[in-house]
């Protein structure tokens, strides 16, 4: 998923970059935090699959519905004078509406190469094989790497037109300032002509947002704490699941969704892999993780300040979500 950014970069030691020194870093911090890019293991990715398909979830839904909608406008739009383009996705997911965009873009005949970018092998097989069998002509080169490293090389390989697709909300995972961050090293691999789709899912009802994050079946509070259950395995750690709750906010203001998992007494907790022991206060908060919402503003500056313009947003007949195409700006 998300990667290159994570939470409290600077609070993070020479052992930054794995997992054993990520888990460290974040559970020796005040407050301790855990980096919601570690939640894709195979538990991970299968709960987020139930996630999307829960009544309270409304981001897919909203996503699906736009590019049912609007592909036809968004393939005219980034079709423009040259018909040659390579379609990159930044983050593989299940592909399930990058399908609804691809299955029209080759009714209309457009001439163009599929690249997912992950930093997961296995999540690009899982996509390239998926999308082989449902478009047997479509040319599919999956790239496996780090985004920017990636589209620096496609950039110097080939001058075609690049149309990036950065969907599903991932982009909430960042703070304002690691976004503005992103997309300004998004904006040097990038040449004038190329497009970049974006994923935002927009400042609505207070309570709608949280019942995203605090679903009724408690499927979001298993995929919190699968997290400790992978560090169980991985790292030979012993939480003790049941002595943890989650908990999720939205806070009006900063516009951010937060999950945390709270210690629910006075607990230790050994981390073999690391050597070391962690202590955890009755009720204290592990900060799991951020899902920032945006207005339409927020969006425009985010833009301007990364070197792009807002050439269009795509919206859901709610306004729950946009679909935001953004051109470098000269
Ligand atoms: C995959 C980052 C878009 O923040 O909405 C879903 C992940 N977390 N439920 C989001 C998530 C809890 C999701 N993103």
């Amino acid at each position: 998923m998300n990667q290159g950014i994570t939470k409290m970069q600077s609070a993070s030691g020479t052992k930054y970059g794995t997992f054993a020194g990520d888990i460290d870093t974040g559970l020796s911090a005040d407050p301790k935090f855990l980096s919601s890019k570690y939640f894709y293991d195979d538990e991970g990715s299968r709960l987020f699959q139930e996630i999307m398909k829960l009544p309270e979830y409304y981001l897919t839904r909203s996503e699906l519905e736009i590019f049912t909608n609007s592909t036809q406008e968004i393939f005219e739009t980034i079709e423009g004078g040259e018909r040659e383009f390579d379609l990159i996705e930044l983050g593989a997911g299940d592909g399930l509406k990058t399908s609804v965009l691809v299955s029209h873009f080759i009714e209309r005949n457009a001439q163009f190469r599929y690249i997912p970018v992950d930093i997961s092998a296995e999540a690009l097989n899982f996509l390239t094989d998926k999308f082989h069998l449902k478009f047997p002509a479509l040319e599919i080169n999956p790239e496996q790497g780090d985004y920017f490293k990636t589209i620096e090389t496609l950039s110097k390989r080939s001058q075609r037109k690049k149309v990036i697709l950065f969907l599903g909300s991932n982009v909430g995972n960042f703070s304002e300032e690691q976004a503005l961050d992103f997309f300004r090293k998004l904006r040097l691999v990038m040449n004038d002509h190329d497009f970049l789709l974006i994923g935002f899912d927009l400042h609505k009802n207070p309570k709608t947002i949280l019942n995203a994050y605090d679903d009724s079946q408690g499927v979001t509070a298993k995929f919190n704490l699968n997290l400790l259950k992978r560090i169980n395995r991985e790292l030979g750690a012993d939480f003790n699941i049941e002595e943890f709750s989650h908990y999720a906010s939205y806070h009006p203001l900063e516009r951010a969704a937060r999950s945390f998992l709270i210690s629910q007494k006075n607990q230790t907790v050994t981390i073999d892999a690391i050597g070391k022991t962690f202590e955890f206060k009755k009720w204290e908060p592990i900060y799991m993780e951020v899902s920032q919402k945006y207005g339409i503003g927020m969006i425009e500056r985010l833009a301007a300040e990364s070197g792009f313009y807002v050439g269009k947003n795509f919206f859901d007949e709610n306004r729950f979500y946009t679909n935001s195409l953004w051109k470098p700006a000269g």
